[in-house]
């Protein structure tokens, strides 16, 4: 069967690890990267940088499917400006499923959402829009991640958590069952967290 091509948006480090994951899914052809004009041409494991944001509509006409593969630590919103772009383009931003996760049949994920190696999505759990589950991290039974969140690599969410939109759960962090972290919040990594938070919330532990 032959693989649609597919533009990646984003060339630094995060990229790299999509890259990884998007050959090993094998559903797409990387067609090239689009980054900054200071990346144009630069290489990320045998593929290019071929053109810049504003090249986007350009690209459009050429390419059906795109993907966010920029990163996201304290600020979402150069993904979110990147994903709302490619959606108003008219770019299909599919969901792609690493093949070492697990994602429960009765779970669901929204459109430019990546499942990363070794993630886990488990059965009622609902993944919004252009979220990054990252590697080995885990999406209990019932939780919910709203659109564009980052689920940093061995985050645990426990069962019935919220992520609200845009957030960013660090590595290693632990969130108890229940636990509603508002929008647009940062939890540090390797951090444990018992009680809700509120909206744009920086949690770093013991006396914040
Ligand atoms: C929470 C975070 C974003 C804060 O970044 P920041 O505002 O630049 O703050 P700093 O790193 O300067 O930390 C300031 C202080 O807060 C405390 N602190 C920050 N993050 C902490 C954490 N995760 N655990 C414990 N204490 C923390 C420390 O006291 C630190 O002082 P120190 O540098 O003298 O040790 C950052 O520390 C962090 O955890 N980033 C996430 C990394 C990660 O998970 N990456 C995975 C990518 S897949």
């Amino acid at each position: 069967m032959s693989q649609p091509d597919i533009i990646l948006i984003g060339a630094g480090g995060h990229a790299h690890a999509c890259i990884d994951v998007i050959e090993q899914q094998g559903q797409f052809k990387i067609a090239g990267l689009v980054g900054l004009p200071s990346e144009l041409h630069n290489h990320h494991l045998g593929y290019s940088v071929i053109a810049m944001d504003d090249d986007l509509p350009q690209l459009q006409k050429e390419y059906c499917y795109a993907f966010i593969t920029l990163g996201q630590i304290l600020s979402p919103n150069s993904r979110i400006r990147l994903y709302q772009q490619a959606v108003q383009l008219g770019f299909q931003l599919p969901v792609i499923i690493a093949p070492t996760a697990y994602v429960s049949p009765h779970a669901s994920l929204g459109s430019g959402t990546l499942i990363m190696h070794g993630a886990i999505v488990n059965a009622g759990a609902t993944v919004g829009n252009n979220c990054i589950i990252n590697n080995l991290s885990l999406v209990e039974h019932d939780a919910t991640v709203e659109n564009h969140c980052h689920i940093s690599t061995g985050a645990i969410l426990n069962g019935g958590v919220k992520i609200g939109m845009g957030s960013f759960i660090g590595s290693g962090s632990v969130i108890k069952e229940g636990v509603v972290i508002g929008a647009g919040s940062v939890v540090g990594m390797g951090l444990a967290v018992r009680h809700d938070l509120i909206d744009h919330s920086i949690f770093r532990g013991t006396g914040n």
